[in-house]
């Protein structure tokens, strides 16, 4: 099947697209509202967009609090959702009024950041302290805004539990990240296989963009 999906129907019993490039991390972003309350958000719309120098984007349909809070503050954090932390992370996603704090209201411990002020989430294995940078307001190519935004952001500050690492690196089977998948649907990583470059490429070695 083929369809634009601008101007046709997909067909389908439910829409494909939330499913077709999957598996997506989630970005579970915590800001602080102008009046100081914490926010936290799950965003899998989200990923790290370069890898030296580190930054992250989160992509928010229409403007949500976390992007409001991002762009009034300047700043934000990531927290990896993790198998043990997969419901709390789902309740996060509810709408709580504005002076209401959503990790108070799911029951998740946050701990402070070191280089921003919105705290992460405790029990994540690894959080990364973001400054808020810009929102690219998306347009589509016949000139209509679009309802997506983009907020963009430089990381400042990176923690890693060193329960994760394992001979110098990150054992993914010890952070069992979650991943969205389509529809209601999601899926952990707990497993990997490992591949070499051709030639002697090993981007282990190297602290650039690979
Ligand atoms: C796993 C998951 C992923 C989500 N991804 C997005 C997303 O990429 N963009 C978005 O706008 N909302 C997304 N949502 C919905 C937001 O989390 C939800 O609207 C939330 O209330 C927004 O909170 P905020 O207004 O405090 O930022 C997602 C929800 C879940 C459970």
């Amino acid at each position: 099947m083929w369809y634009d999906p601008r101007t046709e129907k997909h067909g389908l019993k439910h829409s494909p697209v939330t499913a077709l490039v999957v598996p997506r991390p989630i970005g579970w972003i915590s800001t602080l509202n102008p009046a100081g309350k914490v926010n936290l958000a799950p965003y899998s719309f989200f990923n790290m967009i370069s890898g030296y120098p580190p930054w992250l984007m989160f992509s928010s349909a229409p403007k949500k609090n976390s992007q409001t809070n991002a762009e009034l503050t300047g700043e934000f954090t990531f927290s990896l959702a993790t198998w043990s932390l997969r419901e709390v992370m789902n309740a996060s996603s509810a709408e709580f009024p504005d002076d209401v704090s959503e990790p108070e209201a799911v029951g998740i411990e946050m701990a402070p950041s070191r280089n921003v002020k919105p705290p992460r989430v405790a029990a994540s294995p690894v959080s990364i302290e973001c400054k808020y940078y810009k929102t690219v307001d998306l347009v589509a190519s016949d000139g209509k805004p679009n309802r997506s935004h983009l907020v963009l952001g430089e990381v400042v500050g990176i923690h890693i539990d060193d329960s994760v690492i394992v001979d110098g690196m990150l054992d993914v089977r010890k952070m069992q990240p979650i991943a969205r998948m389509g529809y209601m649907d999601y899926n952990v990583v707990n497993d990997y296989f490992t591949m070499a470059r051709p030639g002697d490429y090993d981007p282990r070695a190297r602290e650039e963009n690979t």
